[in-house]
């Protein structure tokens, strides 16, 4: 691990959560074998006032498996008496912090009025917060897009999220009805620099450093960054972004290698050997195959496998084919 030694005008750097990618034990073995990240959270839950779900979903939430300084729980709900009780339930896990998600864009969520969809009823935000104000056992953040049909909407949302008292405001630069289509809209985001009572964290399309560098530019400098897939295609990308990576190309591959086998380990037993582990591997895959030097190639000897056999044959043919590049993922490029 080469966690970094914190200096005040280095970035501070979040990892997104990936709902099926960035489960509890990619987290941790992220932590152990590479680093540069302040904070992680958890891929959401839903329906918390029933919860009586499986090991699976507890295990991320778990202090046992889990580092409740530096993980931010997160919720996706529009029931402020399931978000105190999700809260509740947090601290006495230990947790310091949970996280409102209000930027799902997908259209069976949003319809229905949660995640990015709630974004176009700022009275319906404001009367959740008005509700949750108080009542919380810890502190909040909010993770959000800058409007679900148009960003417009943010003018609205902005005096709302500043009359509450949230830890953080983290914003993914793009509206709701584009998914993860098209740009970002910079202009938009540039806008709300310095307008937030709560600390502006900037996440979308940060992929290599060269774009961290545009975006730094444009952003006065900003403290806060929340990455995503560019650190699910290179991982090294939070310690690049800090200056703190010394690692060649060759040695950067070796602790993907090692990093990628041990969790697949986990994952299978985990799942009691059950293929969907092997599913998850190829969800993750999707993006690390950017860093290698042929990243077609390697997508195609990775999506064909179909048993455990076939797997590890893909994989260790990557790896002793293939050189590691470490950047080239490109967002709008469907497999
Ligand atoms: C497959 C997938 C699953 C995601 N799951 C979640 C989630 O559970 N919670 C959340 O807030 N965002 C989720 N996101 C959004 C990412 O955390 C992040 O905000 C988004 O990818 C934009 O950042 P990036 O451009 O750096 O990747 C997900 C995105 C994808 C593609």
């Amino acid at each position: 691990m080469m966690e970094s030694v914190i200096n005040s005008t280095e970035p501070i750097i979040y990892l997104g959560p990936f709902q099926g990618i960035t489960d509890v034990f990619y987290r941790n073995l992220f932590r152990q074998y590479v680093g540069g990240i302040d904070k992680y959270y958890t891929p959401f839950f839903t329906g918390f006032v029933n919860f009586s779900a499986g090991r699976a979903r507890v295990s991320e939430i778990d202090p046992d498996l889990n580092d409740v300084e530096t993980t931010v729980p997160q919720i996706l709900s529009k029931d402020a008496d399931e978000i105190i009780h999700f809260a509740e339930r947090c601290k006495v896990l230990g947790y310091k912090e949970i996280n409102w998600n209000l930027g799902c864009p997908y259209p069976r969520v949003a319809n229905k009025k949660r995640g990015s969809g709630l974004l176009s009823h700022p009275d319906v935000i404001e009367s959740i917060l008005g509700r949750l104000d108080g009542n919380l056992a810890i502190g909040m953040g909010v993770k959000c897009r800058l409007g679900y049909l148009s960003a417009d909407e943010f003018d609205k949302l902005l005096p709302v999220f500043n009359s509450f008292p949230l830890t953080e405001l983290t914003v993914h630069a793009r509206i709701g009805k584009q998914l993860y289509k098209g740009s970002v809209y910079e202009s938009d985001f540039i806008q709300l620099i310095g307008k937030t009572n709560a600390n502006l964290v900037y996440n979308g399309d940060v992929f290599s450093v060269r774009d961290y560098n545009h975006f730094n530019e444009a952003f006065h400098s900003l403290k806060y960054w929340m990455i995503g897939r560019g650190l699910l295609a290179n991982p090294f990308l939070a310690l690049e972004m800090k200056d703190h990576c010394i690692l060649n190309n060759d040695e950067k591959k070796e602790i993907v290698r090692k990093f990628m086998h041990e969790l697949f380990q986990i994952r299978l037993k985990n799942a009691n050997g059950n293929l969907s582990a092997l599913g998850r591997m190829k969800e993750l895959w999707s993006y690390l195959v950017w860093s290698f030097g042929s990243p077609l190639i390697a997508w195609r000897l990775i999506r064909k496998a179909r048993n455990l056999e076939e797997y590890e044959s893909a994989v260790n043919e990557v790896f002793s084919e293939l050189g590691w590049k470490g950047f080239g993922f490109e967002s709008d490029r469907s497999w």
